[in-house]
């Protein structure tokens, strides 16, 4: 019963994207399991790039069953439109599957974070202002709407009916901030409603039934370990778990139906959005890795911060994750350095660590220790396999495999599919397409 969870070992925007395409090909079925459009997931055909914030990353191959499951926070305006302009690009959407009890993000949602984060204002935690926190805490306080409220418009207004007032007075009295009116939402949603009906299932039952039948399943994370919101340096975080217990809660499985579990990490580290970053580059070096991997928000269109890999927060998310294997992303931009550092340890008021502190007042006390490694000149973009990179780049990467003490089985080295170093896969029983 292979369910295998891919989940990113950083702060997002590792590149689950591509892995999780470049693996669904032999699957069945990919489930998104947390998260909401705060996501950008970017998977690269030939000439075409695809940025997917809520529909999961195997929509691309036409066997794959993608499914958004009850742990994902659904903006169904995002849904719609990413889904029409699929359609528009000759993909075939048509097996898309939603839970019934997927939480919605209502436009009131999205006016609370931005208030908040206005409110916050130095202190902002630098959300993607698409309303996620304020959807899992309805969710949380058992006043959300979701995705089954949807389809019967009495059942919906009811449920606004006991909700809106409350949210109206906080946005009216505490922001200054601008109220909704309950028939027009109750007519939105029930709009949505009506496009999606189709779609909207109990997905624990259909992933429990694939898993019955053999099936082979991904469960594609959204964000990152260091962003997870109980793992993560809160408050700097987001507002689900997007480590691999979050694929059992979220995703509709027990914890030992997860038979691997794929961490994805990038060569360098980046973070968009405030919080600590010991190893961020503020300078020349950091610029150009920023340039050479475009580094910029797939949501938001915000710069990313970009730094040193650092193995501290890396070997903590292979340990909460427990990572059976690492996919090693973008490889490729760190060519043409003359130099690159692993951070190793960090001196904390006079005092050497070399775990990583959960404290974010620690963090932002923390110098990086580094070690410095040779850095390689040539493009590594035609490898596809580990004797194919120079001496450096290839000692780069067993040194950091020693350093998180688990295997990286798959090296990317660029955004294409075929732009991939296999060093081992598990060998997956054929998927149903192919039986
Ligand atoms: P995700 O949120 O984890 O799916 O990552 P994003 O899609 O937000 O950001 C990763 C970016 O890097 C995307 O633009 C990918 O196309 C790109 N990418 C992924 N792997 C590689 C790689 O090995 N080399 C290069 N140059 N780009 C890559
Ligand atoms: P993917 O799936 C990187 C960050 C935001 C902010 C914090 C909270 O593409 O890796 P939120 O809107 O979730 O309340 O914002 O989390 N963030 C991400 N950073 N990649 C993402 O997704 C992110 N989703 C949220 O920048 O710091
Ligand atoms: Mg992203």
């Amino acid at each position: 019963m292979p369910a295998t969870v891919i989940v990113g070992l950083q702060w997002g925007d590792e590149g689950k994207g591509k892995t999780t395409d470049f693996l669904a090909e032999q699957v069945d079925c990919v489930v998104r399991y947390q998260g909401g459009d705060n996501a950008g997931h970017t998977v690269v055909l030939g000439d075409e790039v695809f940025k997917l914030h809520l529909v999961p990353s195997g929509i691309l191959y036409p066997h794959i069953v993608p499914v958004i499951a009850n742990g994902v926070v659904v903006n169904p305006a995002t849904l719609l439109r990413e889904l029409d302009g699929l359609a528009e690009r000759g993909i075939d959407v048509s097996r898309l599957r939603v839970s019934r009890n997927a939480h919605v993000i209502l436009p009131y949602h999205i006016a609370l974070d931005s208030a908040m984060e206005a409110r916050l204002a130095s202190a902002a935690v630098g959300t993607t202002h698409r309303g996620i926190g304020p959807a899992y805490a309805d969710r949380a306080w058992r006043t959300g709407i979701r995705m089954e409220d949807l389809l019967d418009t009495n059942v919906l207004r009811a449920k606004l009916q006991r909700v809106l007032p409350d949210r109206n007075v906080i946005l009216s009295a505490a922001y200054g901030a601008e109220t909704f009116e309950l028939e027009a939402l109750v007519e939105l949603g029930a709009g949505w409603g009506d496009r999606l009906r189709e779609r909207i299932v109990d997905t624990t039952d259909l992933v429990q039934q694939a898993l019955a039948r053999g099936d082979s399943l991904l469960f594609e994370g959204a964000q990152g370990t260091l962003l997870d919101l109980d793992h993560g340096s809160y408050p700097y975080v987001t507002s689900s778990n997007p480590i691999a217990g979050g694929a059992c809660t979220g995703g509709g499985i027990g914890p030992l139906q997860v038979d691997e579990v794929i961490g994805v990490a990038k060569a360098y580290a980046t973070r968009v959005g405030a919080g600590p970053f010991p190893t961020e580059l503020e300078d020349a070096i950091g610029e150009g890795i920023a340039t050479r991997g475009r580094e910029v928000g797939t949501t938001t269109g915000r710069p990313r911060r970009v730094g040193w890999f650092d193995a501290l927060p890396t070997r903590f998310a292979v340990e909460i994750n427990s990572a059976s294997s690492i996919m090693l992303n973008k490889l490729d931009i760190l060519s043409g350095l003359d130099e690159v550092r692993v951070c190793v340890g960090y001196d904390i008021d006079g005092e050497r660590v070399e775990r990583w502190p959960a404290s974010a007042d620690a963090l932002a006390r923390a110098i990086p220790v580094y070690e410095t490694h040779p850095g390689w000149r040539e493009s590594v973009h035609d490898a596809r396999s580990l004797g194919d990179l120079p001496e450096e780049a290839r000692r780069y990467v067993t040194r950091l495999e020693e350093l998180l003490g688990v295997p990286i089985h798959l090296v990317s080295v660029g955004p294409e599919r075929s732009q991939t170093i296999v060093r081992s896969v598990r060998p997956y029983p054929a998927a149903r397409h192919r039986r």
